[in-house]
């Protein structure tokens, strides 16, 4: 499988709408680790048969530099997503590296653009397994199936969580998805967020939270980041490129607990051996092999963010 996307970072995940050559121009001077061209929702109806080539020749012509590049195409429940996929694989070329699937309900949806990307890699030369997908879980029903979804296919990169549409699908009594209801004792997506990291993880994929509305609002949006970057949640759309800095800042291990994650497995690897690995004190703390479990992906997620 040639993914060359599935370990990249995602702290911030630049949304832009296809319809938008100046926003397309514009994301590729925004330093997010990511950038999805989206076909979906903030495309205006009239204008979504248009913006599949714009999106193409623009994953084309320009240089993308190291970020994920991906394209977000519309749901299978709209007449659209087929023609989607094949007019933008077959044009963008191969520095296209994933397709986001919206409002995934079930396995199958993942399974159906797994077949049609195969035929599309096989008839265009490029390697099998090329093209990873993103599956956005955004509706009750896409929760309760998660598990199924997350291993649905060996493509999938992410999981997605879409609080705005599955705010409608929940029928919380918000108008704004992804904020916080005051009036609620607790965070009210604590369970959304729990239940679809974990079958990321168990599927080994990774975890990306979705939009906060308000995009002038960076403090909220600080909270809003910290409610899934504390569970372990590897990054956020930004809806905007002020976003982008707040995300990228949160979504990265802080430098004091990057430093000790270093430590610990140096202090771990100097007390045991390969054979001999057990409970070692470092400091005032005992550590094991779990403490350096934890510690290793702390430090791989750090050195990946550069520190
Ligand atoms: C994103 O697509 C959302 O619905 O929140
Ligand atoms: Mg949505």
């Amino acid at each position: 499988m040639g993914a060359r996307s599935r370990d990249l970072l995602r702290r911030s995940c630049l949304a832009v709408p296809g319809s938008s050559d100046r926003f397309i121009e514009r994301a590729l001077t925004i330093p997010a680790d990511m950038v999805f061209l989206d076909l979906e929702d903030s495309v205006a109806p009239s204008e979504k048969l248009e913006a599949r080539g714009r999106v193409a020749r623009a994953i084309r012509s320009f240089d993308w530099g190291e970020r994920v590049v991906c394209v977000r195409v519309n749901a299978w429940d709209t007449p659209l997503t087929l023609r989607d996929v094949i007019e933008v694989v077959t044009g963008a070329g191969p520095r296209l590296d994933e397709i986001m699937l919206p409002k995934v309900q079930r396995p199958d949806e993942v399974v159906a653009l797994d077949l049609v990307l195969t035929q599309l890699e096989a008839e265009l030369g490029l390697e099998r397994g090329h093209i990873g997908i993103e599956a956005q879980i955004e509706t009750t029903r896409g929760l309760i199936n998660v598990e199924a979804i997350a291993t649905a296919s060996s493509r999938l990169e992410t999981l997605v969580f879409g609080p705005a549409d599955f705010s409608a699908s929940m029928q919380l009594p918000v108008l704004t998805g992804g904020a916080a209801i005051p009036e609620y004792p607790g965070d009210h997506f604590h369970y959304v967020l729990s239940k679809i990291l974990m079958a990321a993880r168990t599927a080994g994929l990774q975890v990306i939270d979705g939009p906060f509305l308000r995009i002038h609002d960076l403090e909220g949006l600080k909270a809003s980041a910290l409610r899934s970057a504390m569970l372990g949640y590897d990054g956020k759309w930004a809806l905007h490129p002020t976003q982008v800095d707040v995300l990228n800042d949160t979504y990265r291990p802080s430098q004091e607990l990057f430093d000790r994650a270093v430590a610990i497995l140096d202090a771990y690897e100097q007390a045991t051996t390969s054979d001999r690995r057990g409970a070692v004190m470092f400091g005032d703390e005992m550590i094991d092999e779990a403490s350096r479990k934890m510690a290793e992906k702390f430090a791989l997620r750090g050195r990946r963010a550069g520190m």
